[in-house]
């Protein structure tokens, strides 16, 4: 819940005794109204200089969160997004807006949702509604209709149970502006505190418009055949589906076809409850028929291990391809992260796969995540590949004075055996990344990554399972200033993590104390995407 999540940010720095005196009384009003966290590690320059990634997309000044209103139209990729533009902590929500043709290089543009009598603009989604069903077409021009989540922050501080709502707008200039529609809501709380989140698509058997919501510990289908009016299909999840050590939060639901058989996949956010503590995505595979979603099985299955992919939904109108991006940050401590311009970005999009697993005893499916291919748009020429076995009895280190940062290395090993790749710098400080065959897990490791007092949770070990089961492994690894990401064995196992190091990585170290050998690196300098 934001109120609460704003008093914890709110605490905790006040409690941090470095920062200022703790006051010896609270007043939820005045917390309310302080937007700003006073205390700052480093300055903002300082900051920018470090920390702003540089293959990532952030705003360029102020607080993001989800992403929202993911669509691709005519060539465009539009990423709306949680973005409060007065302070870099969360506060009255906009949509703040930016595109890109490749979803590498974006463009800022104008905010496009603004709060207004109804209140502030939530996460939600956005379709174009080509057979203008709506009736907010213009002649040949396709309406783009944003359905989002109003939130009424005077609702919520007076402890009401009806300040959310779901709400329309329309674009008829390919989203860069939109009206709000006149007759919004356009669907009520049934006074519930949390009824959030819409993710729309249209589901072409019963040729209705479907929406995901989230309703605390479940998820509701609702269908329409115009956008404007809707009526509840169904509901799932409860306490025994998935995790629920907080909210559910945006769903999406998506389908791909496997052996000639449709299976579709709910997303489902949750915070908190993630492996790696506090916000995650878990996900459940199973049917969906237009009115009821079945699961195969209603254990939580994740997308991504690591303590940094919050909010992942898929871009709209990508046909076949599902393509996601999730929120590079924690609702643990996203609001004291040492930025201070801007907070928070975007992970790197990805496609999203659904595979079997190789164990013939279950029916289980997998979703695989793999960065998206423009990545290697930015992979500078001079990288270097080998094909030469690396026998690593001895440490294969690579040194780059400027920094390490952004790059992109890859590697398969012959054999599964513990090994680890160690980034540094000569401050000492070191990000771990590795693979243990013991626990058959693969780790980062950002204990002594650079600053973490912000937050008591952030130094930490995180770990993924290993799902492959095939001799050798592979790894796929995006560094930039502030964020790793690991995909191992092609997107089965994924990892996101942020790191906040005082001074760039300028060494990568890959070593074993077992005889594992490196087949395949490549390691490639990476351009600026700004
Ligand atoms: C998820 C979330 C959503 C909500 C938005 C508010 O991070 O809590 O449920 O719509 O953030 O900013």
């Amino acid at each position: 819940m934001p109120i609460r999540r704003f008093l914890i940010a709110t605490l905790l720095l006040l409690s941090s005794s470095h920062l200022i005196a703790q006051p010896k009384k609270f007043s939820l009003k005045g917390l309310f109204h302080r937007t700003h966290p006073k205390p700052t590690i480093i300055s903002s320059v300082k900051t920018d200089k470090l920390y702003r990634p540089s293959v990532h997309f952030t705003p360029k000044a102020g607080w993001m969160n989800d992403p929202n209103g993911m669509i691709y139209v005519k060539g465009i990729y539009h990423l709306y997004y949680q973005h409060n533009p007065n302070a870099s902590v969360w506060g009255p929500m906009h949509w703040g807006h930016a595109t890109s043709k490749d979803l590498i290089h974006w463009k800022h543009k104008k905010i496009a949702l603004y709060p207004n009598a109804l209140g502030t603009i939530f996460s939600g989604s956005a379709v174009i509604d080509s057979n203008n069903t709506s009736g907010f077409g213009r002649g040949r021009r396709a309406p783009l209709v944003a359905i989002y989540t109003q939130h009424s922050m005077e609702g919520e501080k007076a402890g009401r149970d009806d300040f959310q709502n779901q709400s329309i707008s329309i674009s008829l200039n390919a989203g860069k502006t939109f009206k709000t529609y006149r007759g919004n809501p356009v669907i009520k709380t049934p006074h519930l505190r949390d009824f959030r989140d819409p993710k729309v698509f249209w589901y072409e058997p019963t040729s209705k418009w479907i929406m995901t919501l989230a309703v605390g510990d479940h998820i509701e289908f609702y269908s329409s055949p115009n956008l404007r009016d809707w009526k509840k299909e169904s509901d799932i999840g409860g306490p025994s589906m998935g995790v629920h050590d907080g909210n559910w939060e945006c769903p999406d639901l998506i389908s791909f076809d496997l052996a000639g058989k449709k299976h579709w996949v709910l997303i489902v956010n949750v915070n908190p409850g993630a492996p790696a503590k506090g916000s995650g995505t878990q996900y459940f595979v199973g049917d969906f028929d237009g009115h009821y979603f079945t699961p195969y099985d209603r254990a939580a299955k994740w997308l991504d291990y690591g303590a940094d992919n919050y909010a992942g939904v898929t871009w709209n109108n990508t046909g076949d391809k599902k393509i996601l991006a999730g929120w590079m940050s924690n609702w643990l401590y996203a609001q004291v992260v040492p930025t201070q311009k801007w907070r928070s970005g975007l992970t790197i999009p990805r496609n999203l796969s659904l595979t079997k697993t190789a164990d013939t005893t279950k029916d289980e499916f997998l979703v695989a995540s793999t960065p998206i291919e423009r990545v290697e748009k930015l992979e500078k020429w001079w990288g270097s590949e080998r094909e030469k076995k690396i026998k690593l009895s001895k440490p294969f280190i690579i040194k780059r004075k400027q920094g390490i940062a952004p790059s992109r290395l890859q590697l398969h090993v012959d054999t599964a055996n513990s090994f680890e790749i160690v980034l540094s710098n000569a401050n000492k400080e070191q990000l771990v990344i590795g693979y243990d065959h013991l626990s058959k897990q693969y780790f980062i490791d950002r204990t002594k990554a650079g600053v973490s007092v912000f937050h008591p949770d952030f130094a930490a070990k995180h770990t993924a399972p290993r799902f492959a089961n095939t001799k050798g492994l592979d790894m796929d690894i995006i560094l930039d200033k502030a964020s790793i990401e690991l995909f191992a064995d092609a997107g089965l196992s994924v990892m996101t993590e942020l790191y906040f190091s005082k001074k760039p990585y300028t060494t990568i170290e890959i070593r074993s104390t077992t005889r594992t050998v490196v087949s395949k690196l490549a390691f490639h300098p990476l351009k600026s995407a700004w």
